[in-house]
């Protein structure tokens, strides 16, 4: 069960803990309530860093928890978020759990962000993907009862909850063993959302998908036995004022076809599906949060397998919008899929396109585990998304389409061929899909790093991150067309 987060005036007697912040230096915040006694801090070796908890006796039988929270004039949405989630952490087994972390919230921050970032932090730090075990350990936090005033905090904590729901489902979606999370499984769980939340939804099936000239992911889908789907979700509120196209790729699981990956390459490739899971996390938010712009999401979903059909090096597929494309390389699928979800895109009409996707593993070297690159055509778009990232709490770093590398994409044969030779593997991925978004104003997120986390650390939990919800949540939330 997820913990019920509330707004509260006073810390209620019935809270076993009490998290209370503790600044660098060890100073607490006016308004935070019971004072951890300093000196058994400082004896411990607490620091106040942001993430640090040290648990010691508090009144009455309680317990307080010192949630460390830096430098007092460094704290951010991300600093609460993390404190949050540390607070959680450190009483993972218990019922009842308060925090007056609120008060050290500078007045720069918007007061509906930090209610709605201590929200985020505490929710997201509890969940745990425990579908397969026997013994969940799960978080046992019931209540989080946040002290603080006014229907601004009350909002954000609001907010706050149905974002880490959103994020949650994502998380699921990608934890899920392929085996279990195929196409037709994800499609079955787009509708299920669609129905629960108010959303339009149509599915294509293997069928449909190649008469609607899907080549790109209907050869993707050649080598496996599992059909491919392509899943188109609507937020359609009245009074749209712009209009948004997401598209996220669903790779259910990523073999590599018959440029096969390695064992150890393959372990993890069932959270291909990530940019898939992130769009539809963020879908299923939109119509709690009311944003008023139209939204069009766009999953095409396969598995990507190196069965007797499969896609061979050299055979050529056309895309939905006309352009042919040489297989070089089977594993480099996701631009393929990706093309087809881009060109409905573009069909769509809207004023501008998101992509998310577990694109290359170049974009990991490059910018590491945490940091998603960001991609396209169109710089006051790419700025939107990179300010919607930064007040999520999500890091995303701009790369560069340089022209002069296009023709690395140049084919013998056809129109492009799928991959970009050894160097910039981010960028010539980016460049192939540049191909299929026409003059419509475009941002591509390569989630391959942050999509995945190895730990179980502060708001992130091993395994699916659900990277890129929050991001797409503040990109709509703030839209502007470009
Ligand atoms: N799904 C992978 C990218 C990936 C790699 C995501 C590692 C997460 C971690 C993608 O389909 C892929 O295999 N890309 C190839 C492209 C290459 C063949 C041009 C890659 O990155 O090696
Ligand atoms: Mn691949
Ligand atoms: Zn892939």
């Amino acid at each position: 069960m997820p913990i019920a987060v509330a707004l509260v005036d006073n810390v209620p007697d019935d809270a076993h803990v009490v998290g209370v912040p503790v600044f660098a230096g060890r100073t607490s915040p006016a308004g935070a309530g019971p004072e951890p006694d300093r000196a058994y801090l400082a004896e411990r070796g607490f620091e106040g860093k942001v993430g640090e908890t040290t648990v010691l006796p508090g009144p009455g039988g309680t317990t307080l928890v010192a949630v460390g929270m830096g430098e007092p004039d460094k704290v951010t949405a991300e600093t609460l978020r993390r404190s949050a989630a540390a607070l959680v952490r450190a009483a993972w087994r218990d019922a009842h759990v308060a925090t007056t972390i609120l008060a050290a919230a500078p007045a720069s921050i918007d007061p509906a962000l930090a209610a709605q970032a201590v929200a985020e932090g505490a929710l997201l730090a509890s969940y745990r993907f425990t579908t397969y075990k026997s013994d969940p350990k799960a978080c046992r936090v019931e209540s989080l009862a946040v002290v603080g005033q006014g229907a601004e905090a009350d909002q954000g904590i609001q907010r706050g909850v149905r974002i880490a729901r959103a994020v949650a489902l994502a998380r699921d979606v990608v934890n899920e063993p392929a085996a279990a999370m195929t196409p037709r499984r994800l499609a079955e769980i787009a509708t299920q959302v669609a129905e629960d939340e108010g959303l339009e939804i149509e599915i294509l099936d293997e069928i449909a998908i190649v008469n609607e000239g899907l080549g790109g992911l209907a050869g993707v889908a050649l080598g496996s036995d599992e059909p491919a789907r392509l899943i188109r979700l609507t937020y359609d509120p009245p009074g749209a004022v712009g209009s948004l196209a997401l598209v996220g790729k669903g790779i259910t699981f990523d073999s590599g076809g018959l440029s096969i990956k390695t064992a150890e390459g393959m372990e993890t490739m069932k959270t291909d599906k990530s940019g898939a899971a992130a769009v539809l996390g963020a879908m299923s938010a939109l119509p709690a949060l009311g944003p008023l712009v139209k939204v069009v999401a766009i999953i095409p979903a396969s598995e990507n397998m190196p069965g007797g059909a499969a896609v061979k090096p050299g055979d050529v597929l056309k895309i939905r919008n006309g352009k042919t494309v040489e297989v070089l390389n089977t594993d480099a699928e996701g631009r393929l899929v990706l093309a087809d979800g881009l060109s409905l895109a573009v069909e769509a009409g809207v004023d501008a396109i998101l992509d998310l996707a577990t694109l290359t593993g170049a974009c990991v070297v490059a910018l590491g585990r945490q940091i998603a690159g960001l991609m396209g055509n169109d710089e006051g778009w790419t700025a939107q998304v990179r300010e919607a990232s930064e007040r999520a709490g999500e890091s995303v770093w701009p790369l560069p389409l340089p022209d002069e590398y296009r023709k690395l994409i140049d084919s013998d044969v056809a129109d492009v061929k799928n991959i970009g030779g050894r160097y910039a593997g981010a960028l010539t991925a980016g460049l192939f899909l540049r191909e299929f978004v026409g003059d419509v104003p475009w941002a591509h997120l390569d989630i391959a790093g942050p999509a995945r986390s190895d730990d179980d650390e502060g708001y992130l939990s091993k395994g699916g991150t659900g990277f890129g919800v929050r991001t797409i949540v503040e990109a709509v939330t703030g839209f502007r067309a470009p």
